[in-house]
């Protein structure tokens, strides 16, 4: 079964293979010829996961997958959110953005240091209809960075039962248990039934 997915991360699309297995055949626009510049300009994960699905639609007759997703630091009121790829401004890089969340908690102690990474999965099927998948995985921001594994946030998020950061695990555990894995599990699960 082949799958176009709306990103270029290629942490998210090696995450995404990982999750769903050889059954499936994953891809990225760019692979399949989709050049498009896609405005990420919603409020929720939500929108911006269907706003991405849907700028493909008119390019591909393949099912579609788009994955929105960040983190939600409950001392900063849920930031950074959906501005999670450029907390620290437009080109920010990962490093910038772990060095400004560590910056924003500098007097924030560990037991208020709780967090969540959500990630939404859009799935537009070749028939136009849009299915919905959420993930969420829940734990804390760490006093350092911690970690070489994996992308983004990593190094910062420990998970709730474990001692070690994303950063720190593989990404076959990581894949067993993020957000991403959630959602695509669920995901997946929906595919197998419908056999599209
Ligand atoms: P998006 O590409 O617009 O969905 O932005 C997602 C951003 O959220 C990424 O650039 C990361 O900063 C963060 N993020 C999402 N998922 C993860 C993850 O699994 N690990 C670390 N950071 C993540």
């Amino acid at each position: 079964m082949k799958i176009v997915i709306a990103t270029g991360n290629e942490h998210k699309k090696d995450e995404i293979k990982a999750v769903l297995g050889s059954e499936f055949d994953v891809v990225t626009m760019k692979e399949e010829g989709i050049y498009v510049d896609i405005v990420e300009d919603g409020t929720t994960f939500e929108e911006n996961a269907l706003i991405k699905a849907r700028a493909l639609k008119k390019y591909t007759k393949e099912i579609i997958l788009a994955d929105d997703s960040g983190l939600a630091v409950d001392a900063l009121e849920g930031k950074p959110g959906v501005y999670s790829a450029r907390y620290a401004g437009e080109n920010a890089t990962d490093e910038m953005n772990n060095e400004k969340l560590l910056s924003e908690l500098k007097d924030v102690p560990m037991e208020n240091r709780s967090a969540k990474f959500v990630c939404i999965m859009v799935l537009i099927l070749p028939n136009g209809e849009e299915h919905l998948f959420k993930g969420e995985c829940k734990g804390s921001i760490d006093l350092r960075l911690n970690g070489q594994n994996g992308f983004g946030y990593d190094p910062l998020f420990i998970v709730d039962g474990l001692k070690e950061t994303f950063g720190e695990l593989s990404a076959k555990e990581k894949n067993k248990i993020s957000h991403r894995a959630l959602a695509l599990d669920k995901l997946t699960e929906m595919l197998m039934n419908n056999k599209c």
